[in-house]
């Protein structure tokens, strides 16, 4: 039985305020959650963020890491200073890392071990920019990406949470029908039982994102092979967010 990931990606969004009063209320509400809730600040607000949800369900994780375990690498964070700010997660591959930052899958496999090196829990970001899907090419994409993963054991995979994110879907109101975002799921997980066998398979957890909002978020999760989401917009406030949980939590109960 998989539990529900629902996990806040704030991107570049929030300042100090915002940010505390939305993990503030998230945390009173969810001192103890039938999902696990994540959320992602910006790496100024890590700490601050960390320190407000301490004690309840509320988890923390970063959006981005470098590979090298510390030096001059300027402007860059490193897996051992997220965790100890109080991190237990960090994202990897974000289309939007892959996009403006020319993130590659190489690259990411190393930022993908580092994570797990430092004790970190890792969502792997995975999906097809529109041409693709447009070319027929969405599984293959999906296959290339799932590289990310090229250092990860079969133990390790524990630590890992691969979110499923049409690039075309981001952040343009247009979501995935379930049926894509099934397909592409099932797909993903057939990617993980090749890797990794029947039972890494069915215990890895992978979230989708890409305009979900509280209107289609219990539809979404309530696909056998959708685990979670990975909310970027609707992260941001109070209602959307809580509405989103409130769905995962549902879809809990109706999946168990
Ligand atoms: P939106 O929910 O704003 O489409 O963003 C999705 C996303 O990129 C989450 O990482």
């Amino acid at each position: 039985m998989r539990r529900i990931l629902v996990a806040g990606n704030w991107k570049m969004n929030l300042l100090q305020s915002q940010g505390a009063a939305l993990s503030q209320f998230l945390a009173g509400k969810y001192g103890s959650c039938a999902v696990e809730i994540l959320v992602c600040p910006a790496s100024p607000y890590l700490s601050g963020v960390g320190t407000t949800i301490r004690g309840s369900a509320v988890q923390l994780g970063a959006q981005n890491l470098y590979f090298a375990p510390q030096g001059a690498f300027t402007g860059e964070v490193c897996g051992e200073m997220l965790k100890d700010v109080g991190c237990g997660w960090v994202l990897v591959g974000h289309s939007e890392r892959r996009q403006f930052f020319g993130e590659q899958d190489e690259l990411l496999a190393k930022k993908v071990a580092a994570g797990l090196q430092h004790g970190l829990k890792v969502v792997l970001c995975v999906g097809e920019l529109l041409a693709e899907r447009q070319a027929g090419q969405t599984e293959a994409v999906l296959e290339k990406q799932m590289a990310g993963l090229a250092q990860v054991s079969a133990e390790q995979m524990a630590n890992i949470v691969i979110a499923y994110e049409p690039v075309w879907a981001i952040g343009t109101g247009v979501t995935a029908s379930t049926e894509q975002a099934q397909q592409a799921h099932a797909f993903l997980r057939s990617q993980l039982k090749s890797r990794y066998g029947e039972a890494v398979a069915s215990a890895t957890r992978i979230l989708y994102g890409g305009s979900v909002k509280a209107d289609n978020a219990l539809e979404l999760l309530s696909q056998s092979d959708v685990d979670g989401a990975l909310v970027g917009g609707a992260s941001l406030k109070v209602d959307s967010f809580s509405a989103i949980i409130e769905a995962g939590i549902q879809a809990q109960a109706r999946k168990s």
